[in-house]
């Protein structure tokens, strides 16, 4: 069987885990990658901190994110720019880790090892000169690393007053992951880009996700070094009603110098995994156009028998939207307890609707599932969410969540969830449609709706948590999946101990 890392379907299965096939890795504590880009030498606009967030409801937000984008409300300028980013991407929570603080995240992270950076390109905003900048999340300011005018990358027909770009720097997960962590990155990317989402929807921001650019192109424009940290998501955002007709072409830039691109580095001492950059290089865009055909929703070979329709769900009264974001925390003391119809009902809404959202340029290319436990008011076994009907569409009869807990590496208490919410996907299919590229649209919106799941069940007042350890294969049986089906990622949900 080939090695070759060049397809969806390949990497996906050369980086699976198999149960007595794990090989040990000792981490490399001396050489840990750094949690952040040194740009030493650049100027930086330091972000206010007298910040008004906006007063929201959750459920509302979750509600306006899955419609279609509105013309956008607001008018960018340093204060937007300072929330926007404080809403996507904050320090939620400090422990010490020996005698060095460690930082925790709004956004979910496997080994919480964050791959990910974010860029914004400035064309047309009010107060903040054009140019490229980095988003310094300690020190809440943006770097500097180019002057003037920049080409809108990718194009659009829209004006764009400005551009966020999301990267992955792999060694960061790979110091850990080994040749496994291109999946993280991108399941991480994708957990940023839902909180992206919806700052941009609270903020009352018109926006244009791109996961389909010319990669080398945002690599040269943002000084990324295409071997150890690439784009994976470029978001426009457009400038308001007043900021009529298209922004004056511009050249491409010179080449930033190389301490910028040094800066893709955060180790002495790094290890090149051939799968990722195989994976990754073959993705490189633009994609080949997928047919209508393929444009259906991936089918992991489930076929359900029966329908269970959720009755209409009423939240359970006022959630801060910005709150929840720093309550959001993994967690795994689940407790048996009985969950009702409804509570299951608004926990699946903003499922739906962040489904019915979606900013793939694929339509759906994950399937969501359910493996219900003995206290959801369901009857436990497998089940595939239509998130359209609002329904649940049973697969198979029994309790399976503690044969999930053990084909994810034997963490067994995953077994005391009252569900696991599954993201089920066919590489095959997605290298058929898209080309290797497909994998990074699937894992990127595993993430995405990842992200959302956490938020779902911290607003009920349950806990959650992402899981990317997986034997793939065993848990794939497990599910009923066709052979080139595959469970991208599972997310534990349920009540906590002591709530
Ligand atoms: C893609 C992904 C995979 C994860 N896999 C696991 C896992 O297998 N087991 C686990 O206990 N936690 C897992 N987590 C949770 C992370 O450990 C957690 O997000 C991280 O430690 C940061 O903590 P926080 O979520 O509380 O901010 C995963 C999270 C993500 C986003």
């Amino acid at each position: 069987m080939s090695r070759s890392a060049r397809t969806a379907s390949a990497y996906h299965r050369l980086t699976g885990y198999r149960r007595g096939r794990l090989t040990p890795h000792a981490l490399d504590w001396a050489h840990q990658p750094r949690p952040r880009k040194p740009y030493p030498q650049l100027a930086r606009i330091p972000f206010p901190t007298d910040l008004s967030m906006p007063e929201m409801d959750y459920a509302d937000l979750v509600c306006q994110a899955g419609q279609s984008v509105p013309a956008p409300q607001t008018d960018l300028d340093l204060n937007t720019l300072a929330a926007l980013f404080h809403l996507t991407h904050a320090v939620t929570a400090r422990s010490m880790h020996g005698d060095q603080p460690f930082y925790y995240r709004s956004i979910a992270s496997a080994g919480a090892l964050y791959p990910f950076e974010m860029y914004l390109a400035v064309h047309d905003v009010q107060g903040v000169a054009a140019g490229v900048y980095h988003y310094d999340l300690f020190d809440f300011a943006l770097t500097r690393l180019r002057e003037g005018a920049v080409p809108l990358t990718p194009s659009s027909a829209r004006r764009v007053a400005a551009t966020i770009y999301i990267s992955g720097i792999f060694f960061r997960s790979a110091w850990k992951y080994r040749g496994r962590a291109y999946r993280y990155v991108l399941l991480d990317a994708g957990h940023l880009l839902e909180n992206l989402r919806l700052a941009l929807t609270a903020l009352g921001l018109g926006f244009c996700v791109h996961t389909d650019f010319d990669d080398a192109r945002v690599a040269a424009l943002l000084g990324l070094d295409e071997g150890r940290e690439g784009g994976l998501v470029c978001v426009h955002l457009f400038s308001s009603e007043g900021g009529k007709g298209r922004l004056a072409p511009v050249a491409d830039p010179s080449p930033l110098p190389n301490d910028i691109r040094d800066a893709s580095r955060v180790s002495a001492r790094e290890v090149t995994y051939t799968e990722i950059q195989e994976i990754h290089r073959a993705g490189y865009g633009p994609a080949p156009t997928a047919t209508g055909r393929e444009r259906q929703p991936v089918s992991p070979g489930w076929h359900p028998r029966t329908w269970i329709d959720l009755p209409p769900s009423s939240p359970a009264g006022h959630t801060d939207y910005a709150r929840l974001l720093w309550q959001r925390r993994s967690r795994r003391n689940f407790v048996s307890q009985s969950i009702s119809m409804d509570h299951l009902a608004a926990f699946l809404d903003p499922m739906a609707t962040s489904v019915a959202g979606t900013c793939m340029p694929t339509g759906e290319i994950v399937a969501i599932g359910l493996l219900a436990g003995a206290g959801t008011p369901v009857a436990p076994g497998a089940y595939l969410f239509d998130p359209h009907g609002r329904r649940l569409g049973q697969l198979a009869g029994g309790a399976m969540l503690e044969s999930m807990a053990r084909a994810c590496l034997d963490q067994m208490w995953l077994k005391n969830a009252a569900f696991h919410l599954l993201f089920v996907s066919d590489p095959k299919a997605l290298d058929q449609a898209w080309g290797a590229r497909g994998y990074r649209y699937a894992m990127l919106e595993a993430g995405r709706l990842g992200q959302q799941a956490y938020l779902a069940a911290t607003a009920l007042g349950w806990g959650a948590c992402g899981i990317g350890a997986i034997y793939d294969r065993e848990a794939a049986d497990l599910l009923g999946l066709t052979r080139d089906g595959a469970l991208l990622y599972l997310v534990g949900i349920g009540p906590l101990k002591g709530r």
